[in-house]
């Protein structure tokens, strides 16, 4: 069998849970994030740990996961932030799940269908203050609701929006969305058109302290260990949950002036030892560290040496002593002192951490582990 795997650590997963109900203060409810078959850390295994754990509710992107987590024997309310089709809104209402909603012939539909059931549908609005996104525009929001008012089997459970720059701590901007969307929802609230919670603070306005007095955040990347952006000192205290590990399968010594790998992009400049690993650009170990990347090995960095293949890589580790076929490598993750980040990745490649954690989480085996 391939020696690839990813290991989602539960322990870490539950620790960065408390880790942000404390930042959050005792009066902050949680909306677990867990789209994306959890940001590639597998979504089942993620919310039934959330859930477990006291999680109040979980965010996914659209129908389909909130029907995955409904027939593992998720509970919890489940928030569909894509909101919902036309065509889906039997599915919603047979199994319970809230949508967020911002069409009207929608909000008719579920209407319909949940009183024909005898059953009322929560619903949580989405209010555009400045992601030009998904939504009701924030100045549009009064008379949306007023609308929704006559319409029996929904309930506006809740209002939410999202923000644009919160991984920013220095940009204004983030202000000026909160005090955007709290406004409309004081004139709401004034109006009598609405009563229930509010939402806005993801990873970054949580670490910023911002949104929070709304009553409830919704955090996705942080639950994961990692940071919205470099530089936030506050994230220090969450572990990463995701690791990536695989093996070394050969090992050669060659001589100086030997091209490695597709295109001949590296010529060694001396004798070399090359170690060569089951991992590629379909494992999601991305192209872009090709003669970029580097890897763990012994507890050392060593670095990737020309393309990165399909399924293969080969890394340099001259003067590392002892290495063998079957040797540990951690690809992402601890090892000894040393530690690969998925910012690290992500810096190499011109992409964000997000994006290395969907990409290397969905393209290998998972196994879960509990510290
Ligand atoms: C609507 C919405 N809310 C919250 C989040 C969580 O954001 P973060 O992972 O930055 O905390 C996301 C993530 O993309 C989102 O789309």
């Amino acid at each position: 069998m391939i020696p690839n795997v990813v290991t989602i650590d539960l322990g870490a997963l539950r620790h960065n849970l408390f880790e942000i109900k404390r930042l959050a203060g005792p009066n902050t409810r949680i909306l677990a994030v867990v789209k994306s078959d959890a940001y590639g850390h597998g979504m089942i295994p993620v919310a039934k740990t959330l859930e477990s754990a006291g999680i109040d509710y979980l965010g996914v992107f659209e129908l389909e996961e909130g029907l995955e987590l409904r027939k593992a024997g998720c509970e919890v309310p489940i928030l569909i932030m894509m909101g919902i089709t036309s065509d889906e809104v039997s599915a919603v209402v047979e199994h319970g799940l809230t949508p967020a909603l911002f069409q009207l012939d929608i909000a008719g539909k579920l209407s319909r269908i949940s009183a024909e059931q005898g059953k009322v549908t929560p619903v949580h609005v989405k209010v555009d203050t400045g992601m030009t996104r998904l939504g009701v525009f924030s100045g549009d929001l009064p008379n949306f609701l007023k609308q929704l008012l006559p319409l029996k089997g929904i309930q506006v459970e809740g209002i939410f929006s999202h923000l644009a720059v919160a991984d920013r701590p220095d940009d204004p901007f983030t202000d000026q969305q909160i005090r955007r969307f709290q406004e409309a929802v004081e004139e709401c609230r004034r109006l009598g058109v609405f009563r229930g919670i509010v939402h806005v603070a993801n990873s970054g306005a949580l670490l910023g302290n911002k949104g929070l007095d709304l009553g409830v955040a919704r955090p996705g990347i942080l639950l994961y260990g990692a940071p919205p952006a470099k530089g936030w000192a506050a994230a220090a205290s969450f572990k990463p949950v995701m690791g990536f590990k695989s093996r070394v399968i050969q090992i050669r010594t060659v001589p100086p002036g030997t091209s490695v790998s597709y295109g001949r992009t590296y010529i060694t400049q001396e004798e070399c030892t090359i170690a060569t690993i089951p991992v590629g650009y379909d494992d999601g170990y991305s192209r872009l560290l090709s003669n970029n990347g580097e890897v763990l090995i012994h507890g050392r960095r060593v670095p990737v040496v020309g393309r990165v293949c399909m399924n293969l890589t080969m890394v340099d580790v001259t003067g590392v002593e002892g290495v063998a076929v079957g040797d540990e490598v951690v690809l992402l993750g601890a090892q000894g002192e040393e530690r690969i980040t998925a910012e690290e990745i992500a810096t190499r490649i011109g992409t964000i951490n997000y994006e290395v954690y969907c990409t290397i989480g969905k393209s290998n085996r998972r196994v879960y582990i509990d510290s």
